[in-house]
């Protein structure tokens, strides 16, 4: 990390470009702030930029196609501006194949690394620059965490937290264990005090990142649980939301469950990805709960915070899927009532189990299948949307509509986006906004 004292950029300009989930706009964060510390300074601008990173997703072909696509693009900025760096990192590049891709056929490319090394950056374009050629460093896995990385947030008022790193369940269908590595916690002492650190300067929100935060502190020496953690974190003056992502059903426990009761500044909401309603394909998926338990969690939920709002995550298509399992996910969902879900069409990932399962669902099975799904989530999450009418809620204000800057947004403890009017003033405050006007998946309301 010297390097990274070393400023020896100055005015040089960086463009970042993230695909994927929260923990790759975060690890953005951490190299923004390492391009930073060199010297470099953020553009928007293409024909300036002297480094373009992108920081690519593998959950799905279409996130690959989608970076693959942008990479052949910038074969003509580099063709006009030779001193440019082009670096890829992230996901993408743990998949030997897609290294193999690049470098035979996006020669364009100048740095690849991966998601263990990122703290390597400074060095790795000290090397670009002094050999000239091309510099791949993958780091398989680690069981080391770098503390001494800090993140450039987008946001003084709410922030991202790394907890853990990597994951350890192996969903058949799932890439992010190959591309992540095996889970390992984070020092609770470091985790507090960064999010002190951030409340004392000005942060209200935090959301908990990991791949299955309900397995927090398995790798630790002590005995020490997402619950505890929670619990000191709510502790700290400052912090009014405590927001956390991703729960994995088979893991949830009852002490999570009373956390909402006992836990004054744990937002209301649980995203709890159910994949699938069918026991058959959950078994299939490599789950390890099945829908009975599912709903059973839900019913305890409900019980300790009667309005708590549920989403989760739903794969349609998985090999084997038949009418009778996807409509078992259907009834399920209709059982729950998801506030709102984020819905994917089963993508085949090469090197995981499910990819060489035989069954494979027909594209056009699968999209019928799609279609179905979104129509009955939007019709449940207007009418959850629609019990919230007339209603005062607190919403922490983010930002503006980029159209139109009289208009703000934010959002409620439940994480249901809301818009009203009101001064840019107000961004990073909590407001008290009365609902007038409801959508499938937004809410309108007016500042008192
Ligand atoms: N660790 C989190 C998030 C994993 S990736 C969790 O377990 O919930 C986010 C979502 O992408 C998953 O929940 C799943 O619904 C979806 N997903 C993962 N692999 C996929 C694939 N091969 N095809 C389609 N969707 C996939
Ligand atoms: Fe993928 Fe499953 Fe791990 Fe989530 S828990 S990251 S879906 S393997
Ligand atoms: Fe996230 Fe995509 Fe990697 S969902 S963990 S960026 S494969």
């Amino acid at each position: 990390m010297n390097q990274i004292k070393n400023k020896t950029n100055k005015s040089k300009k960086y463009i970042v470009e993230t695909y994927g989930c929260q923990m790759n706009e975060h690890d953005s964060e951490k190299i923004s702030w390492i391009l930073e510390e060199m010297g470099y300074v953020l553009t928007d601008d293409i024909k300036k930029t002297d480094l373009i990173i992108y920081n690519t997703c593998a959950v799905r072909k279409s996130a690959e196609d989608k970076v693959l696509g942008k990479l052949g693009e910038l074969k003509q900025e580099k063709r006009e501006n030779p001193d440019l760096i082009l670096a890829v990192c992230g996901c993408m590049m743990q998949r030997q194949e897609i290294i193999d891709i690049i470098t035979s056929k996006y020669k364009q490319v100048d740095i690849i690394f991966g998601t263990n090394n990122i703290q390597k950056l400074p060095q790795l374009i000290n090397n670009h620059l002094m050999t000239g050629s091309t510099i791949t460093d993958i780091v398989e896995d680690t069981r080391e965490i770098d503390e001494s990385i800090d993140a450039n947030r987008k946001y003084e008022f709410k922030s991202y937290v790394n907890i853990m790193h990597g994951c350890n369940n192996f969903c058949t269908y799932c890439i992010v264990p190959y591309t992540r590595g095996r889970e390992i916690s984070r020092d609770p002492k470091n985790i507090i005090e960064e999010i002190d650190n951030l409340a004392k300067n000005g942060c209200k929100e935090v959301t908990l990142l990991g791949q299955n935060v309900n397995s927090y502190g398995n790798t630790l020496d002590k005995k020490y649980t997402f619950p505890n953690l929670l619990k000191d974190i709510n502790d700290i003056e400052g912090i009014e939301r405590i927001r956390f992502m991703t729960s994995h059903p088979k893991d949830i426990s009852d002490e999570l469950i009373n956390s909402y009761g006992r836990l004054d500044k744990l937002c209301n909401h649980l995203h709890l990805p159910v994949q699938s309603g069918s026991n058959r394909i959950l078994k299939l998926m490599n789950r390890k709960y099945t829908r009975e338990s599912y709903l059973n969690n839900i019913e305890k939920i409900r019980n300790e915070k009667p309005d708590i709002s549920i989403t989760t995550d739903i794969i349609v298509g998985f090999p084997g899927e038949t009418e009778e399992d996807f409509n078992e996910t259907l009834e399920l969902v209709k059982e729950v009532r998801f506030d709102s879900a984020y819905t994917f069409l089963y993508s085949i990932r090469e090197g995981t189990p499910a990819a060489s399962m035989q069954e494979q669902v027909p594209n056009k099975v699968k999209h019928a299948r799609f279609q179905r799904l979104i129509a009955l989530l939007r019709e449940i999450g207007l009418k959850e949307n629609e019990e919230l009418l007339n209603q005062i809620v607190p919403i922490l204000v983010e930002g503006t509509d980029t159209n139109n800057k009289n208009t703000l947004n934010g959002k409620t403890t439940t994480g249901k986006i809301v818009y009203f009017k009101g001064s840019d003033r107000l961004i990073g405050n909590i407001v008290n906004v009365k609902i007038n006007n409801v959508k499938n998946f937004s809410l309108e309301g007016i500042v008192i």
